[in-house]
């Protein structure tokens, strides 16, 4: 099969990392661990109760700590790795799980819990502590104007040109554990399809988006995921055997 690709394209989101023991968004009722998404996911909520936003995030970073990546973040890095082509990873996650897991480059289109984002400069900068009214912006030093670095609903999604450029280039797309309910991430599988590329969804159900899927393959990611990335690389070594 492996012969027929050359470059692929991977998107993640919450459900490569519920093996992990980071919850999903929509799993309850639109409520992310008991606050409602747009209290604590929006600039509004942001504005309205920055204490409260703050420490949702201060304690979603800290639980960072206590997760381990999984055999789909392994399996992922792998191919990244092993594929004798090109792998771009683009995921909504903000966990860093897979870095942990060994993927050489990911396109964090959403942010990242271990980054501060100052409202002042513009800077982005690593946090892996708590923020609050007494953070200071290690460039510009003003005190009070970090805020998680993380991309809300109304806000523009970070290395946009970047995925389009990948997904222009895909000849293989594969999206895994995402609802497909949030653009525009939702919208990649149907530019990679417009660009020519076979499309995969590993979930364990169907997703928003999945009637503009060739295959779908059913199952927890840390299952499925590992079995379909050794097919792949068994049978690219098959078919170009080195000495
Ligand atoms: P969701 O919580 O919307 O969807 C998670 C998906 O993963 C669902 O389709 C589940 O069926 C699937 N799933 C759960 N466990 C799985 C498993 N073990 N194996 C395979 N699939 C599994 O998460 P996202 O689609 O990532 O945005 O949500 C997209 C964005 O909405 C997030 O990045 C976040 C959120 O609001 C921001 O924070 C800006």
């Amino acid at each position: 099969m492996s012969a027929r690709f050359s470059r692929i394209v991977i998107l993640t989101g919450a459900g490569v990392s519920a093996e992990s023991g980071v919850p999903t968004f929509r799993a309850s009722d639109g409520l992310w661990e008991n606050h409602r998404i747009e209290d604590v996911a929006s600039p509004e909520g942001f504005a309205r109760d920055p204490a409260l936003v703050q420490h949702f995030y201060n304690l979603r970073r800290a639980a960072l700590k206590t997760v381990q990546p999984n055999p789909a973040h392994l399996a992922i890095a792998r191919l990244q790795r092993e594929f004798d082509g090109e792998v771009t990873l683009i995921t909504q996650n903000v966990d860093d799980l897979h870095e942990r897991g060994g993927s050489p480059e990911v396109l964090h289109m959403h942010g990242e819990l271990l980054s501060a984002l100052c409202l002042q400069c513009g800077q982005r900068s690593s946090w892996d502590g708590g923020l609050g009214a007494d953070s200071i912006c290690r460039k510009c030093r003003h005190d009070g104007t970090l805020r998680p670095d993380i991309v809300w609903f109304g806000e523009m999604p970070y290395l946009q040109d970047e995925c389009l450029e990948a997904l222009h280039r895909a000849d293989l797309f594969l999206a895994i554990g995402t609802s497909g309910r949030v653009y525009p991430a939702a919208g990649f599988v149907a530019i990679a399809k417009r660009a020519g590329a076979h499309a995969i969804e590993f979930n364990l159900e169907p997703s928003d988006v999945s009637r503009d899927f060739d295959e779908h393959i059913s199952g927890p990611a840390g299952v499925e995921v590992p079995k379909w990335v050794d097919g792949l690389l068994k049978d690219s070594n098959r078919q170009d055997p080195r000495p």
